[in-house]
Order: C-alpha cells, then structure tokens, then sequence
C-alpha cells in the first residue's frame, strides 16, 4: 500500500538574539567559561570554587538526621505514621516545614528573633535572591545598589529579572556609608529610585573583606535617611578568624528594613540546597490588612520552586536539632579548619611574595577568600595559561564588578583545599606570576619554585 511521502522536517533552530538578553550578558558568559575552565583541568590545584572542604561532610549520618527529624514530628507535634510520610514525602508546604526550627536556630545563633512564620525556607540562598528582589522590585525605575565587587548570584537575579543596578565601591572595610549615599544619589540624580542595597557584611564573596560594627550602623542609618530595603546575605558569618561572632545587620536592625538571607550550604552542606529568607516586614495591602513579606514571597515561591525539596528539610532539620538548634557550636571543627587554611594560605604567600613585592593581598578577618593584586591582565588568556602550564586555578576578579575593576586582581578561596595542596598551589601560582610578569614585563623576583605537572 502506498502512502504519503513524510513532507522534509526542518530541525528547530533557536537564535540567541532572540532570547532573553540576560542570556547574552557577559557576566553569565564568563561563568560559563570558568566552569568550563575548571572542568577542563581536573587536576589542577583550584583555588577557584568557592565550596566547603568535601572531608568535613558526613554522609553515614544522613538516615539518622532524617530519623531524627521524623521522631521530631512524631513526638513533638503529635504527628501520626501517615502525616510524617506526608510531610517526608508529599509536596508541602510553600515556605517550609522547619521553619519553626530555623526561626530556633538564628534566635540562638545570631539573637535575631523572628517568628516562624516571617521564615521562608528556600533551595539555598541563591532562590531566597530571585523570591526578594522580584517581590521589591515594583517599578522598571527602581534600582539596586549592589557592593561593588559583588556576589555573582545577586548580579544574575536582578540580569534575569530586568532590575537595574547601581554600583557602590567597596574599600578595604567594606562597602561604607559614603559610597552607600554616593551611589543613592546617583540614582536619584538619573531620576531613578534606590530600592535596596545588597551587602554581604561578613567575609564578602570575591573580596572576603567585612564590616566592622560601626560601619554596620552607619550603613543601617544611612538605610534609614534614604528609605533602602538592606538585603543581607550571610553565609560565612561563622567563620571568623578570631573565632568571635559579630552582629548580623538583621540583629542591629531598629526600623524593620533588613531582609535577611541565610544558607545552609557552609554550614551543613551544598547539595542540600537549602537556605532561608527572614522576611517579617509587614506589608499593606490594598484593602488595608497587614501580611507578612515572607506570604507575599511565598506567592513566588509557589510559581518557581513549589517548595524546598522534604527530603532535604528533614535532613537539615534533623541536623539542627540534633544541635538542639544551635549551629554556631556545631560548625565550630568547620570553623578551626577554614581558619587553619586562612592562615596557612596567608602564611604561603607571605613566604612566596616577600615584601617589596609588587604582588599584594588582603588580610582578611575570616572566610574563605582573598584577594591578590598582581602586575599583569589576570584575565581570561593569563588564567588558560596558569591551568595549562602551571597547573593552578583561580578567579579573576574582573568577572566580579559591574563597571571596570578588578584587571589585575584574582580571588583565591581556600575552603575546599587540604592545607597541603594550598601550600603545593601557592607554589604554583609563585612560579605562574613569576613567568606572567616576565612575560608581561614587570619582572617579579620570586623564591617559589615550580611544583608538579
Ligand atoms: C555571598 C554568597 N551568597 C549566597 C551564596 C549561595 O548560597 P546557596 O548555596 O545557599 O544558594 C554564595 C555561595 O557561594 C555566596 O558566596
């Protein structure tokens, strides 16, 4: 029998100008590129990725946390067999199931005090971004002031959504009140509103510089004259150098203005995905009843995520209460070998870079980056040829601000390396700057000598 020749079928071709243009931003192409990069030299020494020290996981532990979890709700709330599979199980709950034990944790960790309710449990800090700044951000002219050098994932967010951004240079200290009004003001020069400021206060990511307590009420005052939602983003408020805790903004806060964002991924770990957003600023509505902002977020929450994957609530959930809700003692073994790494990092380039060196770095107060001033691009081609030929990596920080900045600067964390391979890969990375600058012709006498393949 025959039948009708198929007509030809002409493959779906997409064109990336017709897509969002976010897509075609630069700055998400050269994460792209770094992980690309990273991918393509397994093994050479990264001082790249910003991850916790995979030997500090416990993954024999992970049943019991659950274990503990599912007795949680049995004992304490009364829940019967049936309803802890539901809640282990099912979808749940927009804005989480432990929200009761976070609200636990940051009163005993950080003295804030919010209720329950006001906790938005997300899939990691990054979604606790995208929920807070689509919800503040009404109007096409309002615009956030972002440190500058700044976290990529709050530069991606406000690129996905459309929200324009205002940079505020960050010194040594941190992103301080001047530069706060400065960029205020330049916005509201170009007719714009500044909505908020995104500030992470403690051990910054790229810079790991911080806020000291003054400055941090100075940026709340400053908040408070120029009407600024404060956006505070704090994964690393535990690691400290001097092991001695620091008062979040959230905590300083006297007029309801921080919105605070936490993590899970370095205190307990990343592939939980699981973090949370303080949000128990009321809001107004049209018939003139007051909601949370957290119910307004979780609207969103509904429309991305649906809610927190259960399994990972309960696995975090089981760990803070096997911590009787108290992190801060619990990631204190964490704490010791970031702050060990610190050192031994800072102690290598001490070694390597003696003074007089063109090749500087801060010092900072704890965290898991630093960042070093070199003589030469620390771009993209420099970074291919420290891979290749010297078998290190790192992050320029060019990717890190919005305008120019950063040309001869590379972030170099510590977290995820043994102290052993930081000593080896600041051995290398001696030897790279050593040939760069040759090559580049500021010449930098170093005593590092060349290490491995
Ligand atoms: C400043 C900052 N905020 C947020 C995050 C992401 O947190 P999460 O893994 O919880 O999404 C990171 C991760 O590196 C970070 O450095």
């Amino acid at each position: 029998v025959a039948t009708a020749a198929t007509p030809p079928v002409t493959p779906l071709r997409l064109r990336a100008a017709e897509l969002h243009p976010s897509l075609r931003d630069p700055q998400l192409d050269s994460m792209n590129f770094l992980n690309e990069v990273v991918g393509r030299y397994p093994r050479a020494i990264s001082f790249a990725p910003g991850r916790p020290h995979l030997g500090l996981f416990e993954p024999e532990r992970i049943g019991e946390y659950v274990e503990r979890y599912a007795t949680h709700l049995a004992c304490d709330h009364g829940h019967t067999p049936e309803q802890v599979h539901t809640s282990l199980f099912q979808y749940g709950r927009t804005n989480g199931q432990i929200h009761d034990l976070v609200a636990r944790t940051v009163g005993n960790d950080e003295g804030i005090h919010v209720p329950p309710e006001a906790v938005v449990v997300t899939v990691g800090a990054q979604e606790g971004m995208l929920l807070v700044v689509r919800a503040l951000f009404g109007s096409p002219d309002d615009v956030l002031v972002v440190s500058d050098p700044c976290y990529v994932g709050i530069g991606g967010v406000a690129r996905l959504l459309e929200v324009p951004m205002e940079p505020a240079r960050e010194g040594p200290a941190g992103l301080d009140a001047a530069a706060l009004r400065a960029a205020v003001a330049r916005v509201r020069a170009a007719g714009r509103r500044p909505r908020a400021v995104y500030v992470v206060p403690d051990f910054a990511n790229p810079s790991g510089v911080s806020l000291d307590v003054a400055a941090r009420r100075e940026l709340l005052a400053v908040a408070d004259q120029e009407d600024l939602v404060v956006i505070e983003d704090n994964p690393y408020g535990f690691f400290a150098r001097d092991g001695r805790p620091r008062p979040t903004l959230k905590s300083l806060d006297r007029s309801g203005r921080v919105v605070y964002l936490g993590s899970f991924a370095k205190t307990c770990f990343p592939g939980a995905r699981v973090g949370y957003v303080l949000a128990d600023q009321p809001v107004v509505g049209v018939d003139d009843a007051e909601r949370l902002l957290a119910d307004e977020l979780s609207k969103i929450k509904s429309m991305t995520t649906v809610n927190t994957p259960s399994l990972s609530q309960a696995v975090i959930g089981g760990m803070l209460l096997a911590h009787d809700c108290r992190l801060r003692p619990a990631v204190a073994p964490a704490a010791a070998f970031y702050r060990a790494n610190l050192e031994v990092l800072l102690a290598e380039l001490d070694r390597h870079f003696p003074a007089g060196s063109p090749v500087r770095w801060n010092v900072p107060d704890g965290g898991f980056f630093l960042v070093v001033q070199v003589p030469f691009a620390a771009d993209e081609d420099a970074l291919r040829r420290s891979a290749e030929e010297f078998g290190v990596l790192w992050t320029p920080m060019r990717h890190f601000y919005l305008d120019a900045g950063g040309e001869n600067h590379l972030r170099l964390s510590c977290s995820a390396l043994p102290p052993d391979l930081i000593r080896d890969g600041v051995a290398r990375l001696a030897a790279f700057v050593a040939a760069e600058s040759h090559r580049s012709g500021t010449g930098v006498p170093t005593t590092g000598t060349p290490a491995g393949d």
